[in-house]
This record gives structure tokens, C-alpha cells and sequence, in this order.
């Protein structure tokens, strides 16, 4: 039987990207209070669609699109440090935590109806950046990550955004746009 924390850590292994030993156990300890809260399992994460806006036939799962943020996410950062250098610093930690806990609060966005996973009460008066937010401060994740999850969304917009927010940000939408509508030859 794995712990609650091996079972983050089996879903998230860019955790261990994150440099800073507490910021990184803040981040898991999120997943994991997210995941004690939620109806879904860590199992389910690896097998629902990522998203309910993509109609019945989307396969990409819910762990496939938000790990694939992060990849995208550090990929951008490393070129925009080593481009812009002191011009415009991308703090490495702070994006990969951000992009890691950017969703997590979607985990209280649904409830099970007949055995499927759809969108409950709870998540439509309080979206994920909403309800991201207050489970990432209850295990004391720090202003400037808990900034990216606020502002990853369409919410952001109305706000500044950080350098990481931004590339969170665009590195969520460029991933997930296209599914919903694109040119098809
Ligand atoms: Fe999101």
C-alpha cells in the first residue's frame, strides 16, 4: 500500500523539480488534502478527460493535460532565462509549483452522478482558482505561487500577472484551446 504522499508523488513526479525542500512538501501536502477532499481517486485523474468542455470523445486524460502544462511550462521558463537573462528572470520553483497546483482545485469541482465524474454545486459558485487558492494556503503555500493558481484562468485577466502566472497561463490555454475548437484542413 502506498501513503497518501507516495500516491502524489506516483502522479506528480515533476515534484521533485522543485528545488526548495518545503516549498516542494507544501505543493504535495496540497495534492494531497485536495485529493482526501475530492470524489475522485488518483486513479480516476489517470482516466477521466481533462476537461468537461470538450464533449464525450476527448481521451487526453486529466493527469496527461496537467502534466503536460508543467513540461511546457519549465520548457518556456529555461529559454526565456537563458534569451532574457537578468531582463526578465523567471523564478524556476515558483512556475513549477504554480504550474503543479494551478488545477488542483478542480478535485472539488466534481461530484459522481451514476458512477461519472461531472461538474457539482460546489464548483460552480467557487471555480478551481477560487478553491486552488484556499487549499494551497492551508498548508501555507507562499503568496507568489498561490498568484499563479488565481490568475492561471480566464479570472487572471482581470488582474496583473506575474512573469510564471503568464506562462502558466499560456502554456494551460495553448493546451487546452485547441481541443475545443480549432481549423481543421
Ligand atoms: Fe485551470
Amino acid at each position: 500500500m502506498m501513503t497518501k504522499l507516495e500516491t502524489v508523488y506516483a502522479l506528480w513526479p515533476e515534484l521533485e523539480w522543485i528545488q526548495d525542500v518545503g516549498l516542494r512538501n507544501k505543493t504535495a501536502q496540497t495534492w494531497q488534502l485536495a485529493l482526501e477532499k475530492s470524489v475522485l481517486t488518483s486513479e480516476d485523474l489517470n482516466t477521466i478527460p481533462f476537461t468537461l468542455l470538450c464533449g464525450p470523445d476527448l481521451k487526453v486524460s486529466f493527469m496527461a493535460h496537467k502534466r503536460c502544462v508543467v513540461h511546457i511550462a519549465k520548457e518556456a521558463a529555461l529559454k526565456m532565462n537563458s534569451f532574457f537573462e537578468k531582463e526578465l528572470p523567471v523564478d524556476m520553483d515558483v512556475l513549477i509549483a504554480g504550474a503543479i497546483l494551478a488545477d488542483v482545485g478542480k478535485l472539488l469541482e466534481y461530484e459522481l452522478k451514476e458512477g461519472k465524474a461531472v461538474q457539482g454545486t460546489y464548483g460552480k459558485y467557487l471555480r478551481h482558482p477560487f478553491s486552488g487558492v484556499a487549499l494551497a494556503e492551508q498548508c501555507e503555500v507562499p503568496p507568489e505561487v498561490c498568484h499563479i493558481i488565481a490568475a492561471h484562468a480566464g479570472e487572471g485577466d482581470m488582474i496583473k500577472r506575474s512573469v510564471e502566472a503568464y506562462i502558466v497561463h499560456h502554456a494551460d490555454f495553448m493546451t487546452f484551446e485547441p481541443f475545443r475548437e480549432r481549423l481543421k484542413p
